[in-house]
This record gives structure tokens, sequence and C-alpha cells, in this order.
């Protein structure tokens, strides 16, 4: 049986040394805030929404939502975004995607002003994260490697399969995985022999979108397994990439969905909106 990953747990520490760190700038006259921006109303970015303003109102951190219409056009939300990179009490903006069909996501990204890109979705720093010198990581991506750290297991030399190729997720996470040593493959739908592939993995991301793709036979003995998966099943519940009652008889840690890997984007948003904020006022990122 394996242990399971606490992301709960795990993001209340970070939310709690990022909740201490925004008290300290506020008294140096830093105050960091973060704007949010859903265009339209799908149900699971307003949860997302939703619990990023919670958390930025349990830390200190000032933010502002914007709920557009489904109709919003690409220059009105570029507009937006404009204003937002002027405003001096923003530090952050996060364009939750998807986006809706009339708006070019990539325009979009390429507007928002690389220093308030709390996502790092911005080529700019795409490429810095590609290089190892980055002001902000990914959020679920950078919640995932303190996951894995959490677990005391060692990243270097070791197998790391991710599957899944998004920009969101499955490229930088690969990246991360890279900078701390791991060998690391990526898996896609077009994958051939994918259970041979990640039956050697150390180190198990999955990242499809699938629910329940990852079965136990896919799954190497005491191999340490990270669900991003958040699938919604007819039934209303949650459901991982992962399927965790088979998956743990095999792995020695496991992400649990909820309380796993999703906590942790949350976290890592809040501490990139404290680093935006020290970097604007001229500090450094540390
Ligand atoms: N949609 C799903 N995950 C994310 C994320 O991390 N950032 C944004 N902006 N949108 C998302």
């Amino acid at each position: 049986m394996s242990k399971i990953i606490d992301g709960k747990q795990i993001s209340a520490q970070v939310k709690q040394a990022v909740a201490e760190e925004v008290a300290q700038l506020k008294t140096e006259g830093i105050h960091p805030g973060l704007a949010v921006v859903l265009v339209g109303d799908n149900p699971a970015s307003k949860v997302y929404v939703g619990s990023k303003e919670k958390a930025c109102e349990q830390l200190g951190i000032y933010s502002e939502k914007y709920l557009l219409p489904g109709e919003t056009t690409e220059e009105e939300l570029l507009e937006l975004v404009e204003k937002l990179n002027h405003k001096p009490e923003i530090n952050g903006i996060l364009v939750q995607l998807p986006l809706p069909e009339q708006i070019n996501e990539e325009t979009i990204i390429n507007a928002i002003d690389p220093i308030k890109d709390v996502d790092a979705f911005h080529p700019n720093n795409v490429g810095k994260i590609m290089i190892g010198d980055f002001d902000f990581l990914p959020c679920t991506p950078a919640g995932i490697m303190d996951l894995i750290a959490s677990t005391g297991v060692s990243i270097e030399g070791k197998n790391c399969v991710v599957i899944g190729r998004s920009n969101i997720v499955g490229k930088p996470m690969s990246m991360l995985l890279l900078h701390k040593n791991g060998t690391v493959t990526i898996c896609h739908s077009r994958t051939q022999n994918l259970a041979e592939i990640t039956r050697k993995a150390d180190i198990l991301v999955a990242a499809v979108g699938r629910p329940n793709f990852v079965t136990g036979d896919m799954v190497k003995e005491g191999a340490v397994v990270i669900d991003v998966g958040m699938n919604r099943l007819e039934n209303g519940k949650l459901c991982g990439d992962v399927n965790f009652a088979e998956a743990s008889e095999r792995a020695s840690y496991i992400t649990p969905v909820p309380g796993g890997v999703g906590p942790m984007t949350i976290a890592t948003l809040m501490r990139n909106t404290v680093t935006a904020a020290k970097l604007q006022a001229g500090r450094s990122k540390e």
C-alpha cells in the first residue's frame, strides 16, 4: 500500500509562509495584488477562480475579479489586460483558460506584461524556464515539484515519465524534472507502447484529462505517482487520470484527487504573486 501525498497539508504550509511574507512586505509598503479574469461561465473555471479569490483573502493579498460575458471580444479582453498591465495595485494577472473560441489564447498571453505573468505562460517566461533562470514557475508543475520533494525521493538520475504535453502542465513539468537531473520521457496520445514506458517510471506524472486512464498495470512497483487529472464524472464526482485503487497497490507515494495537486496550484499562484510584487518593487525574487 502506498503513502498518500497530502496536497492540502503541504499547500497549507506554503500558504502559511506566503501569508507571513505578505504581512512583512506590507510593513515595508509593498501590498501584493492579483487580478483574476474569467470570460464566460465554464463551471469548472468558476470554481477555480473562486478558490483563487478566497486564497488571496486568506493570505492578505489584494485581489480583483473580472467576470466577463462569454461574448466578450478579443479587443475587449486585450483592453482589460492592457489596463491591468498599467495598474499599480495589480502585480499579477491571471486570465483563466480555456477562453471562448472567438478569442485567441496566444494573443492574450502575449499581451500580458511578462513581469505580471504569474502563470508563467508568456513566451519570455517559458524561455526563461527552458534556460533554468526564471522569475516565475508555472503553478501546477511547481506545485508538483513541492509534492515530490515532500516524499524525500530524489529525482536525480530517476526515470521520470510525464503523460501529456500541454503548455500548462506537460511541457514545463518535463523541464522542471530535467533541471533536477531526472531522465525525462514525455508521452502523449500518439505514443506507442505507453504502458511499457510508464512501467519503467520511478516518477510518473499523469496529465491526460481522461478519468482512470492510468491503470495499476502501468505503474512500476515503488513509483511516485502524481495525478494532475480533474475530471468531472456524470455523477458529479471528481476523478483523476489515475485509477487510484489500483495504482495505490503498487506506488510508494501517490496523490489523491481531490486534495493532491489542485491545492498546490493555488499555493504556487499566491507565491508567484508575492514574487511579482517584489520584482516590481525593485527587489530580488528571494
Ligand atoms: N486553466 C487550467 N489551469 C490553469 C492555470 O494554471 N492558469 C490559467 N490561467 N488557466 C488555467
